[in-house]
C-alpha cells in the first residue's frame, strides 16, 4: 500500500476512534440461513468458484527457490505446484503417466526431480519425463507424449495462481483490478519470507468460515480475552475493489503511534488488516506478518470446511522502520498481554496462537454453532448490520456471480 494512502487509513481510523462512527454500508440486509445449507447451491458454488474460477494457491515465498514444491488436494485433484531450474512456477496434476500414481504425497519440500513412488519413472520440476526404469522391458513410450499434465499457472503481484480447468485462462489484472494490483504490488510479497502453516478442520460451511473475517463488530464480545488486547473492536476502514475488498481494524498501539510524527506512522503496526480476494481468500496483516488464509468447500458435505493458513514473515516492512518507539517480540506466550505502547512485532508462535485460541476456538467454535442452527432450519434468515459491508459485498458478490438476486434491504416495522 502506498504511503500516502497508510496514512489516509490511519487518519481515517483515528476520525473513528474520536467520533464514535464506523464504516457504513447504508442500510440493514437480510440474509437467507439457507445458504449454508442448501447442497443445490453448494454445487453451484462449487462449480462457478472452484471448478470454473482461477484459484490463488499461495504466495512466491512458498516457492523460494529451484526446486521448491508443494502439493494442494483441496480442489478435486491432486495438484503437484513447483519451481523450475528457471525459476518458472508451474501447476501439475500430482499423478504419474504410468498408472496415476501421486509422485510425492509430503506437503512441500525441495527437489529437482520426482521420482514415482509405484515403479519410479522420474519426472524433472518442470514436467518433463525424464526416465523410465527399465524401459527395454516396459517397452517403446514416446516419452515427450508423457510429461505432467500442466494446469493453466500465473505468478504476479507475489501470487501463485492456477486455473483448475486445462483450457482455463488465468488473468491476475482483471481479478484483482489496477488499484487492488498496485496495492498488493507495494506489499512486495515476493520479499517475504514462508514461515509456516495450519490447517482448520470445522463442521461449518465455507462461507460462514468467510463470514469470521468480514467484520470487527464482534471483537469487544467474543475476543474479549483474546484479540482485543491487540486491536479495538467497531472501528473499520472499508473499502471495495470489484469483487475483493479491504478491511482494517486499529490496532491498541495505534493509541500511542498517533501521538508520534506522521513521518514514524507504520500501517502494518496501526492496523490488522484484511483482505478478501474473490472467491475464498482472506490476507491478514498483523504485526509486521502477513497470515494467508485459503477457504476450501467441502464437495461432500456442506456443513464442513476447511481452511488452510500460510504465515509469512515481512522483513523488509521490519526494515524499514524509522520509528523510534519501543518494539517487542510478540511470542505465542504473551499475545494477548503484549504492552499496547509498544510497537508489536510478531513471530511466526504469535501468528499460530492466534490462528488458535482467536479464529478457531472462538470465531470458527462460534460459527459451528451457527451452522448448526442454520441446518435446524427453524432461521430462515439472519441479518447483516450497516457496520457489516464486507458481508454485505461477499454475500452480493456470489450471488451476482449465480445469478441471484441481491439480499434484500430490511426495514424495521
Ligand atoms: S505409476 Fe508411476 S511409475 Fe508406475
Ligand atoms: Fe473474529
Amino acid at each position: 500500500m502506498k504511503q500516502s494512502m497508510q496514512i489516509e487509513v490511519i487518519k481515517e481510523l483515528i476520525h473513528q476512534m474520536d467520533t464514535k462512527t464506523t464504516c457504513d454500508a447504508g442500510r440493514v440486509v437480510i440474509s437467507p440461513t439457507n445458504v449454508y445449507t442448501d447442497a443445490a447451491l453448494a454445487e453451484r458454488e462449487w462449480k462457478a468458484f472452484f471448478e470454473q474460477h482461477a484459484q490463488v494457491i499461495g504466495l512466491s515465498p512458498e516457492l523460494p527457490r529451484a526446486g521448491s514444491y508443494f502439493t494442494n488436494s483441496d480442489l478435486g485433484m491432486p495438484i503437484l505446484a513447483t519451481r523450475d531450474k528457471d525459476g518458472k512456477f508451474h501447476a501439475f496434476i500430482n499423478a504419474c503417466r504410468h498408472r496415476g500414481a501421486q509422485l510425492t504425497d509430503e506437503a512441500r519440500g525441495e527437489k529437482n526431480r520426482f521420482i514415482c513412488p509405484f515403479h519410479s519413472w522420474t519426472y524433472s520440476a518442470d514436467g518433463r519425463l525424464m526416465g523410465i526404469r527399465q524401459s527395454e522391458m516396459f517397452g517403446e513410450v514416446d516419452k515427450a507424449c508423457h510429461n505432467l499434465i500442466e494446469l493453466p499457472s500465473q505468478e504476479k503481484y507475489g501470487f501463485l495462481v492456477v486455473h483448475p480447468q486445462l483450457d482455463g485462462v488465468i488473468d491476475i489484472d482483471a481479478l484483482l483490478g489496477p488499484e487492488l494490483a498496485a496495492e498488493f504490488d507495494s506489499w512486495q510479497f515476493d520479499q517475504c519470507e514462508f514461515l509456516g502453516e495450519s490447517t482448520i478442520d470445522k463442521a461449518l460451511n465455507w462461507k460462514l468460515a468467510n463470514d469470521t473475517f468480514g467484520e470487527n463488530y464482534h471483537f469487544s464480545s467474543l475476543h474479549k480475552d483474546t484479540l482485543i488486547n491487540l486491536a479495538h473492536s467497531d472501528y473499520a476502514s472499508y473499502r471495495e475493489y470489484g469483487r475483493n475488498h479491504r478491511i482494517c481494524t486499529a490496532s491498541r498501539f495505534l493509541d500511542t503511534m498517533r501521538h508520534q510524527p506522521e513521518s514514524e506512522w507504520n500501517f502494518s503496526f496501526a492496523s490488522i488488516a484484511a483482505y478478501y480476494i474473490f472467491p475464498n481468500i482472506q490476507l491478514v496483516f498483523v504485526g509486521g506478518m502477513v497470515i494467508m488464509v485459503r477457504i476450501y468447500p467441502d464437495r461432500q458435505n456442506v456443513a464442513h470446511s476447511i481452511s488452510r493458513v500460510s504465515h509469512f514473515g515481512m522483513p523488509h516492512v521490519k526494515a524499514a522502520l524509522g520509528s523510534d518507539a519501543p518494539a517487542q517480540t510478540v511470542k505465542a506466550e504473551n499475545v494477548y498481554s503484549a504492552d499496547p505502547t509498544a510497537r508489536m512485532e510478531f513471530d511466526v508462535t504469535a501468528a499460530i496462537e492466534l490462528l488458535v485460541s482467536t479464529v478457531e476456538h472462538e470465531d470458527y467454535a462460534a460459527a459451528e454453532k451457527t451452522q448448526i442452527a442454520a441446518s435446524s432450519g427453524k432461521l430462515d434468515h439472519f441479518l447483516f448490520g450497516r457496520n457489516e459491508p464486507a458481508l454485505h459485498h461477499f454475500h452480493n458478490n456470489y450471488r451476482a456471480v449465480l445469478g441471484d438476486a441481491p439480499l434484500e434491504e430490511y426495514r424495521a416495522a
